[in-house]
């Protein structure tokens, strides 16, 4: 009743933000991600009848809070296996751990996988996806590779709410640059901003109305390789998450100067014929997307800006790997 999953971080372009169900961690809206090669979660997971209760060992150290959603999503599959046996979950991040780089997308699909193989339930990539979900929204995406697209879904169980392949990592190579402005973690979780924008920003509705045009931009850019197109449509749909969360009450601000520094230097690059773009999740690291004749000069550029601490490259990646 033991086994091992690794399962790489995401990044959407048209981005995730805000619930239809909080309970089954529905979506409000669709979004689409690429899934990273050079970030990831190793976890190893064994149940076993002489513990009293899980634990999670994440990065060498327990973690309370974490602990208490992968219990809930833990659950669900021992429901699933007719199994009650606690389970020592030991989990590893090759980046840091909560800081607006995806650790929840990789980390709950590692987990998933890890655990449903464990109990021997043998699930298709679909039912996985929407266990991830369960776990974290865009968890559902990290179980596939290249660039992926989380569907809401119409069926109020959240049965098909989960995340479909769209084209493979290596029919369109891009390359991300990851400048990290802060290694500490966040101040306010995903998973609180968005309950916030939803209960208090007034642009909320137009944020939920508006996205099924983000996503058919972003689909038709990516089926025809149009690098600009959609460069435009993420940097608009970044925009629009954060401008829900400045205008949450009380306000949340996730970036910090270097940031703003950081999208000023992507977009002087892009003025001056650089294909680049950026995007930015809940955390205050910019994550600029760009082909790959231009990684060298795009890291180096993020590298000088000042409050960059580390530069972080990666091409996209697989998806959920077992064993
Ligand atoms: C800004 O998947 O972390 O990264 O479902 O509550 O766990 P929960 O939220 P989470 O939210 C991700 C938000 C985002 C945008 C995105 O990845 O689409």
């Amino acid at each position: 009743m033991q086994a091992r999953a690794r399962a790489r971080a995401n990044i959407a372009l048209v981005k995730y933000w805000g619930k239809s169900d909080a309970a089954l961690n529905i979506p409000a809206v669709g979004s689409i991600s690429i899934t990273l090669d050079g970030l990831w979660s190793d976890t190893e997971i064994e149940f076993d009848s002489k513990l009293t209760h899980d634990s999670l060992l994440l990065d060498g150290k327990e973690d309370a809070t974490q602990l208490r959603r992968v219990t809930t999503c833990l659950d669900l599959l021992r429901r699933e296996a007719d199994v009650e046996m606690p389970a020592r979950v030991v989990s590893h991040n090759n980046f840091p751990t909560g800081a607006g780089l995806a650790s929840s997308a990789s980390g709950f699909a590692a987990l998933v996988g890890a655990a449903t193989a464990a109990l021997g339930l043998e699930r298709s990539p679909t039912e996985l996806s929407i266990l991830a979900r369960r776990g974290s929204g865009s968890a559902a995406r990290s179980v596939f590779g290249g660039f992926v697209e989380m569907h809401v879904g119409e069926a109020s169980d959240g049965n098909d709410s989960y995340a479909t392949p769209l084209l493979a990592a290596d029919d369109w190579p891009l390359h991300v640059v990851i400048a990290v402005t802060e290694t500490g973690a966040k101040a306010t979780s995903s998973t609180k901003g968005m309950q916030s924008s939803e209960a208090t920003s007034p642009f909320y509705r137009a944020w939920v109305e508006s996205s099924p045009a983000d996503l058919d931009a972003a689909r038709s850019a990516i089926v025809s390789h149009d690098f600009d197109k959609l460069g435009e449509v993420a940097e608009h749909s970044c925009m629009k998450l954060h401008a829900l969360a400045m205008t949450s009450r009380p306000p949340i601000l996730y970036w910090n100067p270097a940031t703003l520094a950081c999208i000023d230097a992507v977009r002087a690059l892009r003025r001056s014929g650089v294909p680049v773009f950026f995007t930015i999740d809940a955390g205050p690291q910019l994550k600029a997307v760009c082909l790959p004749e231009a990684t060298d000069r795009v890291a180096a550029e993020l590298h000088d800006v000042s409050g960059v601490v580390d530069v972080l490259v990666t091409g996209l990646g697989p998806g959920l790997e077992m064993g």
